[in-house]
């Protein structure tokens, strides 16, 4: 089967040119100035831009969490991803707490076989780890699961103890795995909550005023301190705020092998989004919205290299019989939003017609700095020859209004309800097959395959 993309101007995280693509089943195999190939297909690309697929490194489908589940399955929000420009999703599989690491694997490829409508990979939240742990770690490593998630927030579900997070560290930094970590004083937060619940105070908004940016920093300074100790890299999580941001800033300045993400919830939302009343549920998310400051540090944060990739933490919730969990009480809200099918448009819009960051910064930031640091690359988030024929045609020209009525998540809400944005994703290929055209998925579940990931090559 031979695809050819003809006449678009190609943009990688370092090239910017004009050329035709020819595909050949799966992978690129000739990038060309005018390639006159016969082909099965023929997609013009005349004025538009040609970018490698999206990668999100942070997803939540179907993920047990605050007494029910996120409302995507690999179904519904691989598809979701792909008409919103990501071919390949790294989601979060469990280790629940007394149960083997290989287990919480096992359990996720069940939920995952046969669903998803792109590639994906998975991380393993890990709640416990022991002495003689590394041997399943490795194995887990052989087997393509070379990034492990703690948390130091959830006190009593994923919280893990500094002496674990050492533990894990330790062995991920020997073998060059990597440890991703939710950086946030889960302990002092949940005293906070409870004074804040004793005084009646039960709202929405609640959620970002006990959980203070302190605790963020605290958490990664915390983080950053320990993998060092432990001679490991780490990937701070949603960062959210300056007060942490200052901390990746301070370590990467001094040379220490540290790296992380930032969502558009944070770039774009920020507490006053919480308002008065039980709207603001649909914003519950860990680490919360900021204080509008924030955000310019965030770009600022993304300009510079402090911040190195975008991802969404997608994990979202129904408004309806979810979040109202939590109607009389915020601490009961599940924590999480949908945002995978936001997230390229966003950012296009957000970032370079807004002039805060280059094309080339926005493949990078959006696919290319993820495969890097995922062990993906140069199979996923580049276009090149060789790669995966992981391709989004994208008018950026072409306006796009987000709302829940024309999206694709299983979710009764849109975060961003009735923004326009410039940038629409147009045609998306992955693995060299048409999955989404004309506002239509041409795919099917199942269509997306598992990937055994490297290591990091940051490292
Ligand atoms: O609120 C969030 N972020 N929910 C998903 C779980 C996590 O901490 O990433
Ligand atoms: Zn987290
Ligand atoms: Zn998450």
């Amino acid at each position: 089967m031979k695809t050819l993309i003809k006449n678009g101007r190609i943009v990688t995280a370092v090239d910017d040119y004009r050329a035709d693509i020819l595909i050949e089943d799966e992978t690129i195999s000739v990038i060309g100035k005018t390639l006159n190939i016969e082909a099965d297909v023929v997609i013009d690309a005349a004025n538009k831009l040609v970018i490698p697929g999206g990668i999100d490194p942070h997803t939540h489908m179907e993920l047990p969490f605050g007494g029910t589940y996120s409302s995507d399955d690999f179904f519904t929000g691989t598809r979701a991803a792909a008409f919103g420009g990501t071919t390949t999703i790294i989601d979060f599989a469990v280790q629940t707490k007394g149960e083997a690491m290989t287990a919480g694997v096992d359990a996720w490829h069940k939920k995952a076989a046969g669903k998803c409508a792109i590639d994906y990979g998975f991380h393993l939240i890990t709640t416990e780890f022991e002495d003689g742990d590394e041997r399943e770690m490795y194995r887990l490593m052989d087997e393509g699961i070379t990034s492990f998630k703690l948390f130091m927030a959830y006190p009593g579900v994923f919280l893990a103890d500094d002496a674990t997070i050492f533990r894990a560290m330790s062995a991920a930094g020997n073998r060059g795995g990597l440890i991703c970590m939710h950086a946030e004083n889960g302990i002092v937060i949940n005293e906070i909550i409870k004074r804040a619940l004793a005084q009646g105070r039960t709202a929405p908004k609640y959620h970002a005023l006990t959980r203070p940016t302190i605790a963020e920093a605290e958490g990664v300074h915390r983080a950053i301190a320990i993998a060092e100790m432990a001679e490991s890299p780490v990937y701070i999580v949603h960062l959210s705020c300056t007060d942490a941001l200052n901390q990746v800033r301070e370590a990467r300045d001094r040379g220490i092998a540290t790296f992380a993400e930032t969502c558009p919830q944070y770039l774009f939302h920020s507490i006053e989004d919480y308002g008065e009343g039980f709207e603001g549920a649909k914003y519950v998310m860990t680490p919360p919205l900021r204080e509008k400051h924030n955000q310019a540090e965030l770009w600022k944060g993304l300009k510079m290299d402090d911040l190195q990739v975008i991802s969404t933490d997608h994990c979202p919730f129904c408004m309806k019989e979810q979040k109202e969990l939590g109607k009389d009480d915020f601490s009961k809200i599940p924590n999480g939003a949908p945002g995978v099918e936001n997230r390229m448009s966003l950012i296009y819009n957000g970032g370079v017609v807004e002039n805060r960051i280059s094309l080339n910064r926005f493949v990078e930031l959006t696919s290319t700095a993820a495969a890097k640091m995922f062990g993906l690359f140069p199979k996923k988030g580049t276009i090149a020859v060789g790669s995966d024929a992981d391709i989004v045609i994208f008018d950026a020209e072409k306006e796009h209004t987000f709302g829940v009525a024309h999206e694709h998540m299983n979710v009764d809400y849109s975060s961003y309800e009735g923004w326009t944005v410039k940038g629409k994703v147009e045609t998306v290929l992955s693995r060299g097959r048409v999955v989404i055209e004309n506002g239509e998925h041409k795919g099917k579940a199942g269509d997306g395959q598992f990937l055994k990931r490297g290591t990091c090559v940051n490292i």
